[in-house]
């Protein structure tokens, strides 16, 4: 996928700054697997240090709502995608290691994280970002979050989204139906071994 960057501003310094900061560290998880044999010591330290930051960075996304008073409406569906984030990367890598050769995991880690970075960045993000302008400019919260959809996406947005939600849906598909084989496999097994 073509990441843009320019296309990902929130045009919130901060923001955008610890945002890039993020990819930066995929880049670094990307090149544990990238050349030769996927080494697990690079791999696993890279993805560490990646959740660490998104932590960091979520903590202070959140706060930054608080500060500039969002409604509690959107602060709740925002910090929900992120624990989820923290929770759904975690069990990826736990299960999949159990499951998968190295590459193959660390492949699939890139590619959620990406798809997901870029659908959370364009889509609840800038709805964020919009919000804080708009509480700036005088709005209430209830108005500023009453307008959040007022955003305007052009083509290459609308695509950027779609490709990472379909990305978003192809890992899941792959992970449910290897859930069913797994399942089918145990109801195989008779009782008592
Ligand atoms: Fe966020």
């Amino acid at each position: 996928m073509l990441i843009r960057p320019d296309r990902l501003a929130t045009k919130i310094e901060l923001v955008d700054v610890q945002h890039q900061k993020l990819f930066e560290l995929l880049t670094k998880l990307s090149e544990g697997f990238g050349q030769g044999s996927p080494n697990e010591k690079l791999i696993g330290d890279a993805l560490q240090e990646l959740m660490a930051y998104a932590d960091k960075h979520f903590l202070e996304e959140e706060l930054l709502m608080l500060r500039s008073k969002l409604d509690p409406r959107h602060i709740k569906i925002h910090r929900m995608e992120h624990r989820s984030f923290m929770y759904d990367a975690k069990s990826m890598w736990e299960h999949l290691c159990v499951e998968e050769d190295l590459a193959s995991v660390a492949e699939k880690l890139v590619r959620f994280i990406t798809s997901w970075l870029i659908f959370h960045i364009l889509g609840i993000d800038k709805t964020m970002s919009t919000q804080i302008f708009a509480i700036q400019h005088g709005a209430s919260p209830e108005q500023a979050y009453e307008a959040r959809h007022a955003v305007k996406y052009d083509a290459d947005i609308t695509h950027m989204m779609l490709d990472s939600v379909l990305d978003l849906w192809h890992l899941s598909l792959e992970r449910c139906h290897k859930l069913e084989e797994e399942l089918a496999r145990c109801r195989d097994v008779p009782p008592g071994r």
